[in-house]
């Protein structure tokens, strides 16, 4: 048997032997050949097999997909973060640096956090399985120490338990996922004391702690957000000063801006990065992502996507009282028309679900009027200009409510969801009753 210390220096020998010449490349593959054929006894078959590079594995696809059923557009942010996981997965991540780095660039409200949470959900099973620093935070030195710890003999050396260490960076390791989430949010407002540490971190993949012990970044993916840029993003949409929407915006609203003016987006967003930040920052990061505005497509999915979660939340062990909700086409207009604002994506949308849907229904749970087992339908009351809310049946066994939800296709939403299906719902309701009754019947006999 050959050993392949013996073919690499034999390979390398031959390489810059002939390094200049193609012919003579051939020639090394050949010798190569002999090496490798002679050395464990099979024989080497010559290919010329094109290879697809464009293919992914499995479990950069199945991030790629968990991605997208979470996140709202953003395409282009979710392949290079899908590309990149594949170069850790592949190994070829170089090893003295961070698994990766990432700048998010883009107008508030577009996904930026909920991008890494999703990442974190996908990767972990938990959406908060992240180290958040709110750089705003970090202003003076004293507030380092709570990333860092004080050095020992200070004044509270120590009470301190650094936000930084290497036991809260490895918290959220799986036996099969060796991975951490830092994200630094709002990094324009960073200090001077916290831009010097993250520097080190994305340079070296470590940070040394007031104590001086080392913590150890290699395993971690590194996230910035900023909202750098959305000033300059925004009046490409809205060219002229005032209220009214330029034509810009209002196909922004519509989902149906070009692509030239979605480029000028992306570069005004990476323009106004490289402005603010140092080149050494700029050249450490493996990627400056840029979030696109939300349209009104855009956020009809995501409404779709939020009254999913809330429907699953209420499944779930937070309330104790599971109980099923629809809305119609007119409820799920207003939210949509009550939720739409350039400026703040899909926060507005956010907490207008909240103010009009969420509360509404907290009262009625805490009031005893919606119970476990009810079907709530919500509909729009255009003379008062707000959401109705009708009991549509009660006492319905939980594995009904279930089966209800799954056919109303429970897939996060994206395209068709329970939400605007509130005329399913009281269509399902004399089934229901026959199911009830019969499952009763069969119970007293
Ligand atoms: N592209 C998106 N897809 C799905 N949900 C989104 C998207 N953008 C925003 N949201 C929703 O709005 C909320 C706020 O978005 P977030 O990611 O925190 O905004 P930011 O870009 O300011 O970090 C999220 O929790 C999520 O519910
Ligand atoms: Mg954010």
């Amino acid at each position: 048997m050959l050993n392949p210390k013996v073919i690499i220096a034999s390979s390398k020998h031959l390489t810059n032997h002939f390094q200049h010449s193609h012919a003579c490349f051939r020639h090394f593959i050949l010798g190569l050949e002999t090496l490798v054929a002679s050395s464990n006894g099979r024989n080497v078959t010559k290919l010329r097999k094109p290879l697809d590079v464009r293919q992914t594995g499995e479990e950069a696809e199945k991030l790629r997909a968990d991605l997208h059923k979470r996140i709202v557009g953003q395409d282009e942010p979710i392949q290079q973060i899908v590309n990149l996981y594949q170069t850790y997965l592949a190994g070829m991540a170089s090893p003295s640096r961070p698994v990766g780095s990432f700048l998010f660039l883009g107008p508030t409200g577009t996904g930026k956090t909920r991008l890494v949470e999703a990442m974190a959900e996908s990767l972990v099973g938990d959406a908060r399985a992240m180290i958040k620093v709110d750089c705003a935070e970090f202003q003076h030195s004293h507030e380092i120490a709570k990333l860092v710890g004080s050095p020992p003999g200070y004044l509270g050396h120590r009470e301190t338990h650094p936000l930084l260490s290497q036991e809260v960076l490895d918290q959220y390791h799986t036996e099969k996922v060796k991975l951490s989430f830092v994200l630094f949010d709002e990094v324009e407002k960073a200090s001077d004391a916290l831009w010097n540490l993250l520097l080190g971190v994305l340079d070296k993949a470590t940070l040394t702690l007031g104590d001086t012990r080392r913590v150890d970044f290699t395993q971690t993916m590194i996230f910035m957000t900023s909202n750098l840029g959305a000033a300059e993003m925004s009046s490409i949409l809205r060219p002229r000063l005032g209220f009214t929407p330029g034509d810009k915006e209002r196909e922004q609203l519509a989902g149906t801006l070009d692509g030239d003016t979605a480029d000028k987006i992306s570069r005004a967003g990476v323009e106004a990065a490289r402005r603010r930040f140092t080149p050494e920052f700029m050249n450490r990061l493996d990627k400056v992502l840029v979030f696109r505005p939300l349209g009104e497509p855009e956020l009809r999915k995501i409404l779709n996507l939020e009254l999913n979660l809330l429907q699953q939340r209420i499944f779930s062990s937070s309330t104790p009282t599971p109980f099923f909700f629809a809305l119609t086409a007119p409820a799920k207009e207003f939210l949509l028309r009550e939720g739409t604002d350039l400026k703040y994506g899909a926060r507005h949308l956010r907490r207008a679900m909240e103010r009009e849907l969420v509360n509404p229904l907290s009262n009625l749970i805490a009031s005893g009027q919606v119970r476990g087992g009810d079907l709530v339908s919500v509909d729009f009351d255009s003379s008062a200009n707000s959401l109705l809310f009708f009991k549509e049946a009660e006492n319905v066994p939980e594995h009904a409510v279930f089966k209800l939800w799954d056919l109303a296709g429970s897939d996060g939403g994206k395209n068709h969801s329970i939400a605007a299906e509130a005329e399913l719902m009281q269509a399902a309701v004399p089934f229901l009753e026959l199911e009830h009754r019969a499952l009763s019947a069969s119970e007293r006999s």
